[in-house]
């Protein structure tokens, strides 16, 4: 690993070594946090660490977007015990216009039949970490950081010393856990690079990212020498409730002890919360800690318990985010990328430029259109001014958002800067890239042949939230996939891996550089372990466009089985019909993700071939309704006509979390038809059908209220 001068590297072999040193140091950490015997000592991994950091100062455009440089004191999670959240922790909607403030205000009040005004807390969105503390009996006994919203880091010994935090509380409910964001004051935060600079210690990019790297240590006693705090804001299981509006709950929360946020206030609509976004937005740079935005709640709890939640965010609340920061630098290449759909994407090669704090290498250039001035449907963006290789360019990041090219200064153009050629065929493997009608980014065709799509498609498949096989991670895969003696060119490859192997007597796995016995064992059972998978992780390795895990669970609880499921996708090829009306009727399935998904997964495609080979050598657990003990689940349900207690929507939410489908039309599978005044033709259709036909308020009853 290190062999040559970084003086004497060449480009690509910088290149190279950059990658596999973003491996190594990955493999390093996970090792450091996950098993007690780390695999390297400490200071071979600062050296891997150095060399990283001297090859990116010689050739600043190779930069990675995963540079390890960039993962500044934030052990991974695998090194904390695991917590459970008794309630979800979510995330939020974003707005970024006014309209979009006004929108969400129209939407709360359309899903709740409201004509009048409705009430709204306004207070900044905290730019740290979110935290859930969990008290009993009025004692602090569990912390817990976000994870992936269901499963959380237990962090109790560490939230333990922060100051803001009470470890005992008196006048709270039996179980009470409180949540909210632990963040670092920027004048903290100075002082803190200021003494890791002194010590010859790593400094950190920005205060969240100090603050994460604090909390999120082994050690609490390294935790409680850093200038943690804590704002409260919200909250999980509660034995009793904390207040019937938003405003006193955080009211009665600071009463209890924890810090608030001072500028959190009432508004009562639209204009006044972004008068309060302006307010805020002024004392952006004065308040001494970093916020990213204003969020705005439903006052009222009992709306908020009726607009309830979708798929990973309240409909009750939004984040009205600030916009970006801003810095400009010259563009020195445009690469293109080819991932796992196909989708050619130009990457800005930048002259590295700090921005809001970190260091920017590389941006995202969208799609030639965008290089060359215009928007998705084809009208001038940024004055029709095109991006060329050698201009300066602002770039605009946002948080946590990959960087953006935002514009140009045609002002510093050099006079002979050519327009950008964007290519026609897929720099990888040559086939046609191709745009479709109505599509900004063109595509390679080369499907399974392309081997930037395959093993983009391999990564995907063995990633995080898919088969996650142990030992088998994106550098594996780029092995196996070039691999001559055991090739894994498709996910089906994989699980014919241990009987290859078994049957090439001369050339086996454990006798390979980078194997052993034990290793290759161990990989080929982890794979083993996998052909059990879930149906929604299934669905989500598929890898296909607009279907993530999101897509992927609601498509597993609505179907349940693999079985049902493909026969469903095969019956709505046509895009019509009442497979098609009952999969783009499921709450969160668009027509859109509906069509990639039917054309994914077409019986006469190359790659229907693959999946039914990969299932043929699974065991596929079907996933449970979203709720099977409530009377109505599994039933599949139609309203129809007004209903006076309930708008369609809520009807429909709460049908769907009570675990019953509902559909747009009445056909022979419906279970039930729910009828209001007014109900016409669907009436009749559930009559001529013999289907049970109800009111809205045996509905009510039904559901129990
Ligand atoms: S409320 C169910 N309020 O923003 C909604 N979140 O983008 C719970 N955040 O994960 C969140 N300040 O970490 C809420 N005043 C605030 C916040 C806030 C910062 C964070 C929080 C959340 C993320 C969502």
């Amino acid at each position: 690993m290190t062999g040559t001068a970084v003086e004497a590297l060449t480009e690509a072999e910088a290149r190279a070594e950059l990658a596999r040193l973003a491996a190594a140091i990955a493999a390093a950490n996970a090792a450091y946090h996950t098993l007690d015997t780390p695999e390297i000592s400490d200071a071979e991994f600062d050296a891997l660490k150095r060399r990283n950091a001297a090859i990116e100062a010689r050739f600043p455009g190779l930069k990675r977007g995963d540079s390890p440089s960039d993962q500044v004191g934030a052990p991974v999670a695998d090194g904390f015990g695991k917590v459970a959240h008794r309630v979800r922790m979510l995330s939020l909607e974003n707005a970024f216009a006014a309209e979009e403030v006004t929108e969400f205000d129209d939407r709360v009040r359309k899903f709740l039949g409201h004509g009048g005004g409705i009430t709204y807390t306004a207070e900044p969105k905290i730019d740290g970490l979110s935290l859930s503390l969990r008290y009993e009996g009025g004692t602090l006994v569990q912390a817990a950081t976000r994870g992936d919203g269901e499963v959380g880091e237990n962090v109790t010994e560490n939230a333990r010393t922060i100051g803001d935090i009470p470890r005992q509380v008196s006048g709270a409910p039996e179980v009470m856990e409180v949540r909210g964001e632990v963040y670092m004051a920027h004048a903290d935060f100075a002082a803190l690079n200021d003494r890791q600079a002194a010590a010859g210690e790593k400094t950190f990019a920005n205060p969240r990212n100090a603050a994460a790297g604090s909390l999120r240590q082994l050690d609490a006693a390294i935790t409680a020498s850093r200038p943690l705090r804590f704002f409260a804001y919200a909250w999980g299981e509660l034995s009793a409730p904390l207040a019937p509006t938003q405003m006193e709950a955080i009211r009665r929360l600071r009463v209890l002890g924890f810090q608030t946020n001072p500028l959190t206030v009432l508004c009562d609509g639209p204009e006044a919360m972004l008068a309060q976004y302006r307010l805020i937005e002024a004392q952006r740079a004065t308040l001494g800690y970093d916020i990213d935005g204003v969020v705005y709640k439903v006052n009222e709890l009992a709306l908020q318990a009726r607009l309830g939640f979708r798929s990973s965010t309240p409909r009750w609340a939004i984040a009205h985010k600030f916009p970006a920061e801003l810095a400009w630098t010259e563009l020195l290449g445009i690469d293109i990328q080819v991932g796992r759909t196909g989708a050619l994407s130009p990457v800005a090669r930048l002259k590295p430029v700090t921005v809001g704090g970190v260091v920017v290498s590389n941006a995202t250039l969208h799609n030639e259109d965008y290089i060359a001035g215009r928007d998705s449907r084809g009208e001038v963006i940024r004055g029709g001014k095109d991006i060329r290789v050698g201009d300066w360019v602002q770039i605009y990041r946002a948080g946590d958002v990959i960087p953006k090219v935002a514009d140009v200064d045609l002002g510093r153009r050099k006079s002979d800067a050519q327009p950008y050629v964007f290519p026609q065929v897929c720099p990888e493997c040559g086939s046609p890239a191709h745009r479709e009608e109505g599509d900004s980014v063109r595509r390679c065709t080369g499907g399974l042949i392309c081997p930037a799509q395959g093993v983009e498609r391999l990564k995907h498949f063995v990633s995080r939230g898919a088969f996650d096989i142990e030992g088998l991670g994106a550098k594996q895969v780029e092995m196996f996939f070039h691999d001559s003696i055991l090739p894994v060119k498709t996910p089906a490859d994989i699980f014919t891996l241990a009987a290859r192997d078994a049957d090439n007597p001369l050339q086996k796995l454990r006798n390979r550089d980078g194997f052993g016995e034990v290793s290759a064992a161990k990989l080929f059972a982890a794979i083993e372990a996998r052909r059990t998978i879930p149906l929604d992780r299934l669905i989500f390795s598929l890898g296909i466009r607009h279907i993530g895990e999101t897509s992927s669970s609601l498509l597993a609880r609505h179907y349940g089985g693999w079985e049902k499921f493909i026969q469903a996708i095969d019956a709505a090829r046509n895009f019509t019909g009442a497979e098609w009306d009952e999969l783009t009727a499921i709450d969160g399935i668009g027509a859109v993700s509906a069509r990639a998904l039917i054309d994914a997964l077409h019986p006469d495609s190359s790659e229907r071939a693959e999946v039914d080979r990969l299932v043929q050598a699974l065991s596929i657990v079907p996933v449970k309704a979203a709720a099977t003990d409530s009377p109505v689940a599994g039933l599949t349900v139609v309203f129809t006509g007004t209903l006076e207690k309930m708008t369609r929507a809520e009807a429909k939410a709460r049908a769907e979390a009570l675990g019953a489908k509902v559909a747009g039309s009445v056909s022979a599978k419906t279970d039930l038809v729910v009828a209001g005044p007014g109900a016409g033709s669907k009436a009749k259709d559930a009559e001529r059908l013999g289907v049970r036909l109800i009111d809205e308020d045996a509905w009510l009853a039904l559901i129990g209220g």
